[in-house]
């Protein structure tokens, strides 16, 4: 019988540190209900304390979910934890997870605190913590940089104030896995209550590190919780990747003495949703969850793998939730297939109103492209506004105009708040002209700082799928748009960014 891993994912608290990853309180609803789906142990639903937006997001977030514990993250102080304490009162399960820093650095720099002052910090915020809720975790931030004998002061203090879970972070993404597996198994020799608590780790993936490191803590110094996040978005480079954790215990079996409860065929619908939500595309080559993850190119591997699909496979991308671009919708498909087909795929459909535009969005797109593969449908899907955020500014029609010696041209019709206005301008490329064109209307003042355009299935009648990334006044927000012409997709990921800059006063703002 195998032990169980704990997996705690922290997309919405950590994941959503990442700059333009802000969600609103729908988009995590949303995420929070995929992730109860495919089985997570914990979700971290946000920092209550960092906005009251924030706080809004986790008590809906806990009033929701049922089956997975909710868990609201809060500084080693009176007023976070209470303000934790009161955004999770509703869920079923609840957890408090709060941390304070423990290397030399942290202490004497950032807090500047000595470390018995730390100490006793911490030991007052868990007995704080435990006053409201049984299931208390207790994080050492900077963890792996910290001196191993105040780490186990601090922890075997904190146990004895009632920790049930202590997380070990590798804060900055600095540890190597030898190293980090060895921190987390002498912690656990040398702590006297060490059994009294479940041990956690969290790494971060500035060397690329964090699942690696991970995985050795669990199979060699007895995590048996890790923190992860899906397609390893987080802060800088992002989080240790729960679609990597999970596949890699499961896969090798025969060497990790546990396992996750996890629904693996949830991951890849799971991933989509993330990345549609943030606006962060997944990397073709990302295992698990990247386009390519599955596909084999060379014709010997394509011969091998025809013979004998273990020649080159480890895995069966339908474990995963991939279903091979299938040809699953076309022209003639009713109400009724297409419902059914977002339901197996765990999409979400709303309200009935809404499917209703969702199915007219996609007689449109099955005029233009008569094969609709499942990920069309996740595009399509991603475009539906949510309740929250109807946009203010809306695409009525375009124009473009590309030809070799003349400038390109863009003529288009947008409609803000409900008024229509055209408008026109030239630009160094059609997509350039475009956004000039939106600009010359809308005059944002934000400034492009990504645009990238990818093919969502094959062939040269497939969708492109544009990211625009556009920041001001020190905020980021992420643009998606989808269509078979990458003018049209370009233009729509540039109002969907716009529509989200201009939704500032209801997005959740993390970073404190
Ligand atoms: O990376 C970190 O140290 C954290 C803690 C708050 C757990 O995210
Ligand atoms: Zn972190």
């Amino acid at each position: 019988m195998k032990e169980h891993l704990i997996i705690f994912d922290t997309t919405m608290r950590d994941g959503e540190q990442s700059p333009g990853a802000s969600m609103t309180k729908e988009e995590k609803l949303r995420i929070a209900r995929q992730l109860e789906r495919m089985r997570v142990d914990v979700i971290e639903a946000g920092f209550p304390a960092a906005s009251p937006g924030d706080f809004d997001a986790v008590r809906a977030v806990a009033e929701t979910i049922k089956e997975s514990t909710v868990c609201a993250l809060a500084r080693a102080n009176d007023a976070d934890i209470e303000r934790a304490a009161e955004a999770i009162r509703p869920a079923k399960r609840q957890r408090i997870h709060t941390f304070i820093a423990t290397s030399p650095l942290h202490m004497e720099k950032k807090l500047g605190m000595r470390p018995d002052e730390v100490l006793e910090q911490a030991v007052r915020s868990v007995r704080l913590a435990r006053r409201y809720c049984d299931d208390v975790e207790f994080s050492t931030e900077d963890g792996s940089r910290s001196e191993i004998d105040f780490l186990c002061r601090i922890l075997e203090a904190v146990i004895d104030a009632g920790a049930t879970t202590v997380n070990i972070p590798d804060t900055v993404g600095y540890a190597v896995p030898e190293e980090y597996a060895n921190l987390i198994k002498t912690l656990r020799e040398r702590v006297p209550n060490s059994d009294k608590a479940i041990w956690s780790v969290h790494c971060h993936n500035d060397l690329g590190l964090a699942v690696a490191n991970s995985l050795a803590a669990v199979l060699e110094g007895g995590a048996r919780q890790v923190e992860c996040t899906i397609n390893g978005l987080g802060e800088r480079a992002g989080n240790a990747s729960l679609e990597e954790i999970v596949m890699a215990v499961r896969t090798r079996h025969d060497v990790f003495p546990c396992d996750t409860r996890i629904d693996a065929t949830q991951i890849v619908p799971t991933s989509k949703l993330v990345s549609t939500i943030t606006g962060f595309p997944v990397q073709p080559n990302k295992a698990i969850v990247g386009a390519n993850a599955f596909a084999h190119e060379s014709g010997i591997h394509q011969d091998g793998v025809l013979k004998h699909r273990e020649t080159y496979e480890i895995m069966r991308a339908e474990d995963v939730g991939w279903t091979a671009n299938k040809i699953v919708l076309g022209k003639h498909s009713g109400r009724r297939a297409f419902r059914a087909r977002l339901e197996e795929l765990g999409i979400e459909i709303g309200s009935e109103e809404q499917l209703n535009q969702a199915f007219a969005r996609f007689k449109e797109l099955a005029d233009k492209k008569h094969e609709i593969f499942d990920e069309d449908l996740f595009a399509l899907m991603a475009e539906e506004p949510a309740p929250s955020e109807q946009e203010r500014i809306r695409l009525v029609s375009t124009m473009i105009h590309s030809e070799t010696g003349e400038p390109p041209h863009a003529k288009l019709t947008l409609a803000i708040d409900g008024k229509e206005y055209s408008t026109e301008a030239d630009g160094s490329g059609p997509v350039d002209a475009a956004f000039k064109a939106i600009e010359s209307l809308v005059h944002s003042g934000a400034e492009l700082v990504l645009y990238s355009v990818n093919a969502i299935t094959q062939g040269t009648d497939a969708q492109g799928e544009v990211t625009v990334r556009l920041s001001k006044g020190g905020r980021i927000v992420n643009g998606l748009g989808a269509d078979t012409d990458i003018i049209v997709a370009s233009i729509k990921a540039y109002i969907n960014a716009l529509n989200k800059l201009q939704h500032d006063a209801v997005r959740i703002n993390p970073q404190l």
